[in-house]
């Protein structure tokens, strides 16, 4: 195999109580990316469509992951990539994460899968890093795993794959302006009152629970976040209308997705998640912000193949 056609899926990081260890991987929204082996040793990135973003491949995601794989597993060749974008930089659901665990798996994929889905975690967390400056795994890790994902621990990453209920359904809302996580993450505290700690280990850890039991009532009673969101939440124009919204519709929950600005909320049946959208949009066209809004599924596979030659 010379050259690989790839889906790489958009993601919703953190869940509300699971900030920098959850994620889940949605369905349909994406990039595709094409990889082909070269002679020429390393990584070049010949065109990204669609967004204006840096082809130098040091400073583009996919180029520092792709090197830092191909650092861990030396080759006499190289790879150049094209990437074309659907998800947008700094919209909260997974850009950086897609084009990163889209270079490290397609590169694996041309090697003849040297490494695991789950070992490509640690080299596309160096785009990640690139990114936001924080090496987080809540994104990649969906999208290279499918599904819902807990990250144990990003510093030897020890990553659980974990159940999604079947009827489980994102409704996700993206306000088309821009929002850097590294500028999401400035707004952070750096240390939180132990009665907030408690309380969201507590969400995070019965979330987890009602993955495993279908427990949908869990879910919505375990999603909130009670350290992150109460300052991110200044950054999201409508955030409290939009979470009114989606809850008001019959949402098991909502939050911000990622580093925002999307928002996302969970909810049982697509017929209510589209219910949901309706009423998210409807709440946020006064706020005149061009948007876009996603229904899906929880995508149970991940990054996908379309072609290969
Ligand atoms: N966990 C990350 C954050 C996800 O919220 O900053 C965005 O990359």
């Amino acid at each position: 195999m010379n050259e690989i056609k790839l889906f790489c899926p958009a993601s919703v990081a953190n869940v509300s109580c699971g900030f920098d260890v959850l994620g889940f991987c949605l369905d349909r929204i994406g990039d595709e990316m094409v990889i082909r082996k070269t002679f020429k040793k390393g990584i070049q990135i010949l065109k990204i469509d669609g967004q204006n973003l840096p082809l130098e491949t040091m400073n583009n995601v996919a180029g520092v992951a792709g090197l830092a794989l191909l650092k861990a597993h030396p080759v006499g060749f190289g790879f150049e990539i094209e990437i074309n974008k659907g998800i947008k930089a700094g919209s909260g659901i997974g850009s950086s994460a897609a084009s990163a665990a889209g270079a490290v798996f397609g590169i694996n994929e041309l090697l003849g899968r040297p490494f695991t889905r789950k070992e490509l975690i640690q080299f596309a967390m160096k785009g990640e890093e690139l990114a936001s400056g924080v090496p987080h795994a809540d994104n990649v890790a969906p999208v290279l795993l499918g599904g819902f994902t807990l990250v144990r621990s990003s510093k030897e990453p020890d990553v659980i794959g974990l159940p999604t209920p079947t009827q489980l359904y994102a409704t996700v809302l993206h306000p088309k302006i821009e929002l850097k996580t590294s500028d999401a993450r400035a707004v952070l505290k750096k240390n939180i009152l132990l009665e907030k700690a408690i309380e969201q280990w507590g969400n995070l850890a019965a979330l987890v629970s009602a993955l495993y039991t279908n427990d949908y009532g869990l879910i919505g009673r375990s999603l909130v976040d009670v350290v992150v969101e109460p300052h991110r939440s200044a950054l999201i124009p409508g955030f409290h209308d939009l979470k009114e919204a989606a809850i008001q519709t019959g949402a098991l929950g909502s939050g911000i997705s990622g580093s925002g600005p999307s928002m996302f909320a969970l909810s049982k049946g697509k017929e209510t998640a589209v219910l949901v959208g309706e009423a998210m949009s409807k709440s946020f066209e006064s706020y005149s912000i061009e948007f876009e809004l996603h229904i899906s599924k929880i995508n149970p596979e991940g990054i996908h193949i379309i072609s290969s030659k």
